[in-house]
């Protein structure tokens, strides 16, 4: 038997909202686990590239052993219900930017958790699935969206469990994805965070969460300006991805920008704005990144609606 499952790419954090927020977007990775026959023959993964020109090269860097996060999902799921993975075949078709703050990692864990759930005939239900892939990452602001798909808050309980709620992304807002040809791991990007942060500053993200929700539900394009700024985790973040500070000086005084962020932990970014003058904003930032000798691919994406799905492959 074999499953494959198309999931999502996803931008976490969006401003305020650190390991809250994330919405799917329409790039997606395939992850397809397949029984094989042969006995003693273990687990193989294999990732084939699908398709973002500037990522050739980073695909090398994805463990294909027992490393592997999609292995350590799979794995997982079959102890779950006392059995251990063998005889599988993992293929990952990738066309999600890898270590870019895109959810790759969030994506092949979904769709590695979904597809054994299927060949194991459902022994988990949806919410489980969300918590054991909540687990493996850390934090369920990626896993969630690249599960349902959409705009969506979510929190991981003390129990485990997984609540989110989706929210309707405002269709007159530009979602442009600037990805730069340097790569940031997350690990890396998280071990300069601090463990304590000033009351004022989470405080000041309290607040910009609130109105950030606030405006998504009423298209409240000024609340949205105060919105998308953060204290938790940009600051400390700022020196690891070059040209940021140039890229979101440029749009401070931009009347068709509502905000610039870093997308998940980086290193893309995220930039927020009225669906006027998207050549100039690709252009501004292609113009920094490139006087920097840095080669970026910027692109102006909806939200994907729906999330992971099973499909033939
Ligand atoms: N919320 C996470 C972070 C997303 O910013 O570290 C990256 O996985």
């Amino acid at each position: 038997m074999k499953v494959s499952v198309k999931v999502p790419a996803t931008t976490a954090n969006i401003g305020p909202g650190f390991d809250t927020l994330g919405m799917a977007l329409p790039l997606y990775n395939t992850v397809t686990i397949e029984e094989t026959v042969l006995p003693g023959t273990g687990v193989e993964i294999n990732v084939l590239s699908d398709g973002f020109s500037i990522d050739e090269f980073a695909l090398e860097h994805i463990p294909q052993d027992e490393n592997s996060i999609v292995y350590k999902a799979v794995e997982l799921l079959y102890n779950s219900i006392g059995q251990s993975p063998s005889e599988l075949k993992i293929t990952i078709k990738s066309g999600i930017p890898v270590s870019r703050g895109l959810g790759s990692s969030a994506s092949v864990i979904v769709g590695a958790l979904i597809a054994a759930n299927e060949l194991l005939g459902h022994p988990a239900d949806d919410l489980a699935l969300l918590s054991i892939a909540s687990e493996l990452e850390g934090h369920p602001d990626n896993i969630t969206p690249a599960f349902v798909g959409g705009l969506v808050i979510s929190s991981q309980e003390d129990d485990g469990s997984v609540v989110y709620r989706k929210l309707d992304w405002p269709s007159e807002w530009a979602i442009t994805v600037c990805v730069p040809d340097f790569e940031l791991s997350t690990d890396i990007a998280r071990s300069v965070l601090p463990k304590d942060v000033p009351l004022k500053d989470a405080v000041f993200n309290a607040q910009r969460l609130a109105m950030f929700v606030e405006a998504v539900h009423t298209k409240d394009a000024e609340l949205m300006r105060l919105a998308l700024k953060d204290r938790l985790h940009q600051p400390y973040r700022m020196k690891l991805i070059q040209g940021l500070d140039e890229i979101m000086d440029s749009f401070k005084h931009d009347e068709d920008v509502l905000g610039c962020v870093i997308s998940g932990a980086g290193s893309s970014v995220l930039i927020i704005s009225k669906k006027n003058n998207l050549d100039k904003i690709h252009g501004t930032v292609r113009d920094i990144w490139a006087s920097l000798n840095i080669k970026s691919e910027i692109r102006t994406l909806n939200v994907e609606p729906e999330g992971a799905k099973i499909v033939e492959e």
